[in-house]
């Protein structure tokens, strides 16, 4: 499949549909994620905010999505697990069914107790990214399912880490680990995958701050972290 062309995407978002997004309120708790295409070093970042933020005094959970749950757990399985290719449809509604039951039975709980932040390992975007853009469903297909509550709850913040498709399947190359339902996908993909995420950040500029992942860890955790700073700086002024 050829689609790199975002624009086919963009023209018919309406933006009552993007008015039903929002983030939780939760006094001195925050919601975070983490995305970006295989090998952009989320999960060595999440590790690297969780233990800054800890040092802050927070509180941190990191969710991993699809799972979570126990429910999510299996749906997790069923899918990168799959033997066969799943309708796009079907892989969308599969996401949503994890995700709705994470926000629910962990997330908003969480949330409530002052000094939380729950960290997601993707979450929406990569939604858009996957089955809105690669698998082809379109992006108001996906905000259209997550429009009704739990799932229109959007991140206070989220991360893109953005890297070069050549600093991707370098990092693959390396790794050199089985392949799942997504991973052994070719270049297009790929490419795809980075419009979605590209599309995403068009639409939700303030949520998603986009950080440059091509570079050392250390430096691609300076800028994660002053985002965070700035995040709960601006809250404590509220
Ligand atoms: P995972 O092993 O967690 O991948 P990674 O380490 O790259 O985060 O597997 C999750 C896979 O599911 C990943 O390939 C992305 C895909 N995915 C979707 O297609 N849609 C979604 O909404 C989510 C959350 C994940």
């Amino acid at each position: 499949m050829f689609l790199h062309d975002k624009n086919i995407y963009m023209n018919p978002i309406n933006k009552e549909l993007l008015q039903q997004f929002r983030s939780p309120a939760f006094p001195g708790s925050f919601f975070l994620s983490f995305e970006g295409i295989e090998g952009a070093g989320k999960s060595t970042q999440i590790i690297s905010a969780k233990e800054y933020l800890e040092s802050q005094g927070f509180r941190v959970l990191i969710l991993r999505e699809p799972g979570g749950t126990p429910f999510g757990e299996k749906l997790r399985q069923a899918i990168l697990n799959s033997k066969t290719e799943l309708e796009p449809i079907s892989e969308a509604y599969l996401f949503a069914s994890s995700r709705a039951q994470l926000l629910t039975e962990v997330t908003l709980k969480e949330l409530n107790v002052p000094g939380t932040i729950i960290i997601y390992d993707r979450y929406i975007d990569s939604s858009i990214a996957y089955q809105g853009i690669a698998r082809g469903l379109g992006i108001e297909t996906i905000l259209g399912i997550h429009s009704t509550f739990p799932l229109n709850l959007m991140p206070h913040k989220t991360f893109y880490l953005k890297i070069s498709l050549d600093t991707s399947f370098g990092r693959q190359r390396v790794r050199n680990s089985p392949k799942d339902y997504f991973e052994s996908r070719g270049k297009d993909f790929y490419e795809n995958l980075v419009t979605g995420f590209e599309t995403s950040c068009e639409l939700f500029p303030d949520r998603i701050c986009v950080i440059d992942g091509n570079r050392g860890l250390d430096e691609v955790f300076e800028s994660i972290k002053a985002e965070i700073d700035e995040l709960i700086m601006k809250k404590d002024e509220q």
